[in-house]
């Protein structure tokens, strides 16, 4: 579809309060997320919910300093800006909640199985669908006041999927792979928006997930699981039993006893494959 087409789709579709409250729709852009943060950092008063959309990004960014492939018209690359008035370390579960909007969406339009690898994959098969990549600025001068100067979410969708590099078509998927036919992205994009805004209003109630917990884990892909956690220390497998009211993912180990993962710690990965 072009960008045109697009745009104007996603105008008669969206059906939200505050998301995608201005949208920029651009052919190409380095990363999607880079041109949020220039947005709000040009313009303060630039509101939440604000959405780019690219067709394709130059230099889309992955988690862990990896590169993100979004050749053009393949997925849905977009990031939008939120202005959370929590603390720092409060907003890692942003990116659990947008981890729900996707699935959330994707089930509800595509009847996808989409689960969550935690904290914020979309899995169909075991193959990655989804990559989500959270980015906070914050404040030199907060003086007491809210740390937070602004939160981007940036999402990655694949749609097609024959454009794999080699690197990644063993582990990825897409989701005209896994339906059997084209979709349209601004359904996706639109049901996503919602699904969101609700999700998120639940979230600021407490600042954390503990209203999202039985929600998330209905899709957690490594519920019950045995996982493998690399950090510093080395490769330690234990089970993952779901998250706690932070996000964070806990697991145990063969004495019984508890310990909980904070996301971007750490790698949690299955022991037979990739979630
Ligand atoms: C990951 O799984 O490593 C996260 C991938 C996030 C990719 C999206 S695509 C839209 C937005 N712009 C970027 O540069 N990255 C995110």
């Amino acid at each position: 579809m072009s960008e045109k087409g697009l745009a104007a789709q996603l105008q008669d579709l969206l059906n939200t309060e505050w998301f995608g409250s201005r949208i920029i729709y651009l052919d190409a852009v380095d990363s999607t997320n880079d041109e949020i943060k220039r947005q709000a950092g040009s313009d303060s008063n630039c509101p939440e919910g604000l959405l780019a959309i690219a067709e394709r990004q130059t230099a889309g960014r992955g988690r862990r300093g990896r590169t993100w492939q979004s050749p053009a018209g393949s997925g849905i690359w977009m990031s939008f800006l939120l202005k959370p008035d929590i603390r720092p370390e409060q907003a890692s579960a942003i990116t659990l909640v947008a981890a729900m909007g996707v699935a959330a969406a994707l089930r509800e339009k595509l009847a996808l199985d989409a689960l969550i690898k935690w904290p914020n994959d979309i899995v169909i098969g075991g193959r990655k669908l989804v990559g989500i990549l959270t980015e906070l600025s914050i404040k030199t001068d907060a003086d007491g006041g809210n740390p937070i100067d602004y939160v981007v979410v940036g999402i990655g969708i694949n749609v097609r999927g024959d454009s794999f590099s080699d690197e990644i078509k063993n582990t990825a998927t897409s989701i005209e792979t896994e339906c059997g036919h084209t979709v349209d992205r601004s359904r996706i994009i639109a049901a996503f928006g919602c699904h969101f805004e609700r999700l998120y209003g639940i979230f600021k109630e407490d600042g954390d997930m503990r209203r999202l917990r039985g929600e998330y884990e209905a899709v957690l892909a490594n519920l019950g699981a045995e996982v493998a956690i690399t950090d510093a220390d080395g490769i330690r497998r234990r089970i993952a039993l779901g998250i706690n009211d932070a996000g964070e993912l806990a697991v145990q180990d063969a004495d019984g006893s508890t310990e909980y993962i904070r996301a971007g710690e750490v790698s949690v990965r299955g022991i037979y494959g990739y979630v």
